[in-house]
């Protein structure tokens, strides 16, 4: 099977990308598939989170790359799942226009992670526009899904936001609850798919498993989308090697997690 690239993004700050990325990254990792993560985002959270996964977990191999324009197709064919963590800001700010372009060629499938509340309503509905009126995306429409994320007792905010996603033409795939076990997660390098032990984090499981099961099929959309409007071919450029200093942020290094 073809690698499903799958890309996690949406402008506004903390609503969850790398919450999601890391996770999905650690799901598809723990079921078998051969993942790499790809921190585009000079923030380098996911990076950290890599850097805090015990050894002997499901391997995920780490890219980081604050460029996602020098992202080469032989690293992206290496692998059964390539999750793409992106930056805050990709379509507010001029000067990121171009990573939003080139992680929008890269992605079979999209996922928006959206806060339920008035800002992050405001902002989402924003982007969501913004994406579908990129040329790079409506030249091959991968298809996109929103998760609501931290979902909390509040029912008015949480109306707010199905009745917004219930007005576009774009799945509201799953919600996950707001839970101290993904600041728990996020320490230690771990998917709460992984704390098997941990109560609040079987109650979340469910919801990642529709999610996965979502993308599989999605993505598989989104390919057939690409090959058929011809989506641009990446630059075929050898894999770097791996670098020899974890901490550096270029975009030529990779780390095993
Ligand atoms: N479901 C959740 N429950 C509780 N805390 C959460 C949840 N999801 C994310 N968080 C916390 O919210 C904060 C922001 O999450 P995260 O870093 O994933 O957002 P982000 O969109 O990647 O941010 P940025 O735009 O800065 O990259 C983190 O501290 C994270 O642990
Ligand atoms: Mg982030």
């Amino acid at each position: 099977m073809a690698t499903r690239n799958i890309l996690v993004v949406n402008s506004k700050g903390g609503c969850g990308k790398t919450t999601v990325a890391t996770n999905l990254a650690a799901a598809y990792a723990n079921a078998g598939q051969r993942v790499a993560l790809f921190d585009c985002d000079a923030q380098a959270s996911a990076r950290h989170w890599a850097q805090c996964r015990d050894g002997q977990r499901s391997n995920i191999d780490l890219y980081c790359y604050p460029e996602p324009n020098q992202i080469s197709a032989p690293i992206v064919g290496d692998y059964d799942v390539c999750i793409f963590d992106s930056a805050p800001g990709l379509t507010t700010k001029p000067v990121l226009r171009k990573d939003f372009e080139s992680l929008l060629r890269l992605a079979d499938a999209i996922v928006v992670p959206m806060l339920a509340s008035a800002w992050d309503i405001q902002a989402g509905e924003q982007f969501i526009a913004q994406l579908m009126t990129q040329r790079v995306w409506r030249a091959a429409p991968a298809p996109i899904a929103v998760v609501s994320n931290r979902v909390n007792g509040n029912l008015t905010s949480q109306q707010k936001l199905q009745h917004f996603l219930s007005c576009l033409d774009i799945p509201a795939v799953t919600q996950f609850r707001e839970s101290p076990v993904y600041a728990e997660a996020s320490d230690s390098g771990l998917g709460v798919i992984e704390m098997k032990l941990n109560r609040a984090a079987r109650k979340e499981f469910k919801a990642w498993h529709t999610l996965t099961d979502w993308l599989d099929h999605a993505a598989i959309a989104g390919q057939r989308a690409g090959q058929q409007t011809r989506r641009p071919a990446l630059p075929l450029a050898a894999p770097k090697a791996p670098a020899a200093n974890p901490a550096t942020t270029n975009s030529d290094s990779q780390e095993r997690a």
